[in-house]
């Protein structure tokens, strides 16, 4: 992958500091974004801007043809029809859409929902807030020290009372990657339905819905080069009379009188208001440039290559703890987790930035599972297709600093 190539199309990563080079570690927070992605929103606002399916002027056809191309290109994309695409302002919404709109209907007292303790706690609330409205049972199926998934546990999890499953595909927090197509074929074999959340997953793999045969799939625009307050929420067609409307309002109405209303066919009937249109077309621009300029096997052997080298570079120093599956993030990954012994993630993050060094440090929204592995908080690194074997020398070279420093 030509990565110098692909560094020039990011302005932001041009920048410097006080002469110190912006390194930008936190792509799995959100990822930066490409001057093809700026100009497609720019020129939307400066050329197309009107509102969607109401104009009978040309503007607004146009803007209306952009905002459904989107929705075609989003299709394409992840193997999909364009109906079972809904925009959304992200996975989280994506989410709390399907806890609302899919579960209060189809989620009883007694039923079962099944989810995991590497949730992210977008794919976790709203999943706890549901088996409190309706009085099911949340189940985990818990990770293993070794940072797994007990996959071994799904024969006992699952059973006739299981309504649904909601997993992530590649944990946030510590970059393990789970194999969603066995929890798929599991959970359809008593009935199920399965909910991914590709956030971690879309942006750096070919994912194709139907061969998963999911039901409903998220993720969001910002970690894939798009702009923020977009995100996809993918429903399985034939699930689509399943599925009720999270929202009521304009643009979703076939037709209303003072006391009833009928809805539009999917997916209109799940859009109600006006849509993020400006950031659906960014959002497509962001697929073109991936299309045009990445290619995932490479993307995930670059990835792979920068986190063997971050976690061969830590693995030196006694004092840091690397949390997550090592192995499987060294052939895999795209994010490395990791403490040091005696200084509170956030200062370590606070000191590195002192280097120009972008890194997380916190809980990483996924606060049970860092509780499991026994610590409040974590430093995480997390590359894309512009992060650099420099970049990552640069940062184990700042801990050493750091290290010798506290002299650990
Ligand atoms: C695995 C995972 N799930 C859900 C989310 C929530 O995404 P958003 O905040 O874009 O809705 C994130 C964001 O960090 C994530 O990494």
């Amino acid at each position: 992958m030509d990565v110098k190539k692909i560094r020039k199309d990011f302005p932001i990563l041009n920048q410097s500091n006080d002469g110190k080079a912006l390194i930008y570690l936190d792509s799995a927070a959100t990822s930066q974004k490409p001057m093809h992605v700026i100009d497609a929103i720019s020129d939307f606002y400066k050329n197309y801007n009107a509102n969607i399916s109401r104009g009978i002027y040309d503007l607004g056809e146009k803007t209306t043809e952009l905002y459904e191309q989107a929705r075609e290109t989003v299709a394409t994309f992840i193997g999909a029809n364009p109906n079972e695409i809904v925009f959304t302002s992200g996975a989280t919404q994506g989410i709390n859409f399907i806890t609302r709109a899919w579960g209060d209907k189809n989620i009883h007292a007694g039923d079962e929902i099944i989810i995991t303790e590497l949730e992210h706690h977008s794919n976790m609330i709203p999943w706890q807030q549901l088996a409190e409205r309706t009085g099911a049972v949340l189940k985990y199926i818990p990770v293993n020290f070794d940072g797994m998934l007990a996959l071994e546990m799904l024969p006992e999890l699952i059973i006739e009372k299981t309504k649904l499953i909601a997993v992530t595909h590649v944990s946030n927090a510590i970059g393990m990657h789970v194999d969603i197509e066995h929890i798929i074929k599991q959970a359809h074999a008593v009935g199920a339905r399965v909910l991914i959340d590709a956030c971690q997953s879309v942006p750096h793999q070919k994912i194709n819905v139907h061969k998963l045969n999911v039901d409903f799939l998220v993720f969001s625009g910002h970690k894939m080069f798009g702009p923020t307050g977009i995100g996809v929420l993918y429903i399985k067609e034939k699930l689509h009379d399943e599925v009720s409307p999270y929202q009521f309002g304009g643009g979703m109405i076939y037709d209303a009188d003072l006391y009833h209303a009928r809805w539009l066919k999917a997916p209109h009937k799940f859009e109600a208001g006006t849509p993020p249109i400006a950031q659906a077309i960014g959002l497509a621009a962001a697929i073109d440039y991936i299309n045009k300029n990445i290619d995932f096997d490479e993307l995930k052997k670059h990835e792979a290559e920068l986190c063997a080298r971050l976690i061969d570079g830590l693995l030196q120093h006694k004092a840091i703890t690397i949390f997550g599956p090592v192995d499987q993030l060294k052939k895999s990954g795209h994010l490395v987790a990791f403490t040091v012994d005696g200084i509170h993630p956030h200062d370590v993050a606070a000191q590195l930035n002192k280097a120009g060094i972008c890194v997380r440090a916190g809980h990483h929204c996924a606060q049970p599972l860092a509780k499991k592995m026994g610590i409040a908080s974590s430093v995480r690194a997390s590359f894309y297709a512009y992060n650099t074997r420099k970049e990552v020398d640069h940062l184990v070279n700042e801990l050493k600093k750091l290290l010798t420093a506290h002299s650990l």
